[in-house]
């Protein structure tokens, strides 16, 4: 039998299809409308499968702001159906959420146990998917990831923050980037690769930080991309406040994987990076 995945055209979805398809029944928005929450359970009652992996969401953070009912819904409550069938069908849920669930007033890595108090209507609804999949189902995992960058680019956000510095490192112009906002890049490959050891050593369902090592601002992390792509002398920082928000956004939203990193290994963001770019464009290492 094999795993649902739900959300398998995202960026997420993709990567972990595409490491092991045999492992994963597919379920795009064609299949599944999760707005539908009656149709959602009877498919998931009916469906053979062995456990089920959600990597569907509302990610369109400012537009939650007005389209809150969308964002609740497809974030939190869907989740809840998700995790009331998992539970009593005796299968785990796996299911993805965001470092926006914290405010960003910590100056140090934020833990597992730590309280969540969001700061937009993005991060709220993705808070109750989260205390939805925890409270219902004692087989639930959640894992809290960030930043995230894939071969795929996100579906909701129509790319991601890597290749928009790429694209902005093709022409002449200076590259600004925030410098004040903290944050833990990942790669969607490693954030796919964490999910199938977690299914291979049957790692204790829970809440998990699931992000590469380390920490970066946007300026930091786009100096990485610069330095591998022969741009890195025209990135210069500035304030959030140049590129004013619709949302409040967490200043410091580093997640400490340290509880993950005891059961399977991690590695750095900037490893995770290199390959990233490697694969996807010519890197020339110009620094
Ligand atoms: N991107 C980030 O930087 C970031 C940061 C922190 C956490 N996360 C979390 O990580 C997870 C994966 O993110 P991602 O970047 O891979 O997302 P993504 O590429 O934007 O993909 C999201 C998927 O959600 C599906 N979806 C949206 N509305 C749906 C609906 N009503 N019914 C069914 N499916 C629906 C879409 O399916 P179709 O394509 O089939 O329409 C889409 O493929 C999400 O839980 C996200 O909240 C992301």
């Amino acid at each position: 039998m094999a795993f649902l995945l739900i959300g398998a055209r995202g960026q997420l979805g993709t990567d972990l299809l595409s490491k092991n398809r045999e492992l994963f029944l597919p379920w795009t928005s064609d299949e599944i409308n999760l707005l539908n929450l009656q149709e959602l359970e009877k498919k998931l009652e009916s469906l053979p499968c062995e456990g089920i992996i959600n990597c569907a969401a509302y990610n369109k953070t400012e537009l939650a702001e007005e389209e809150t009912l969308l964002a609740y819904t497809i974030n939190g409550h869907a989740v809840g159906v998700m995790a009331k069938v998992a539970h009593g069908r005796n299968i785990p849920l796996f299911h993805v959420s965001t470092d926006y669930v914290f405010d960003g007033k910590k100056e140090t890595p934020y833990q597992e146990g730590d309280l969540t108090a969001p700061l937009s209507i993005y991060g709220a609804s993705k808070a109750l998917g989260e205390s939805l999949a925890l409270s219902l189902h004692p087989g639930a995992y959640v894992l809290r990831t960030a930043s995230l960058y894939g071969l795929q680019g996100s579906r909701e956000k129509k790319g991601n923050f890597v290749d928009s510095i790429v694209q902005k490192g093709e022409k002449s112009d200076p590259i600004r980037v925030i410098d004040d906002i903290w944050m833990s890049p990942t790669a969607t490959s490693d954030l796919a690769d964490m999910i199938l050891k977690m299914i291979e050593d049957k790692t204790a369902p829970g809440l998990y930080h699931a992000v590469n090592s380390g920490e970066a601002s946007w300026f930091t992390f786009a100096q990485e991309i610069g330095k591998k792509m022969g741009f890195f002398d025209r990135i210069e920082p500035v304030s959030k406040s140049v590129f004013p928000s619709k949302i409040r956004r967490p200043t410091y939203s580093v997640l400490s994987n340290e509880k993950l990193a005891k059961k399977i290994p991690l590695r750095p963001w900037q490893e995770a990076l290199t390959d990233y770019l490697s694969k996807k464009f010519l890197v020339c290492e110009k620094y």
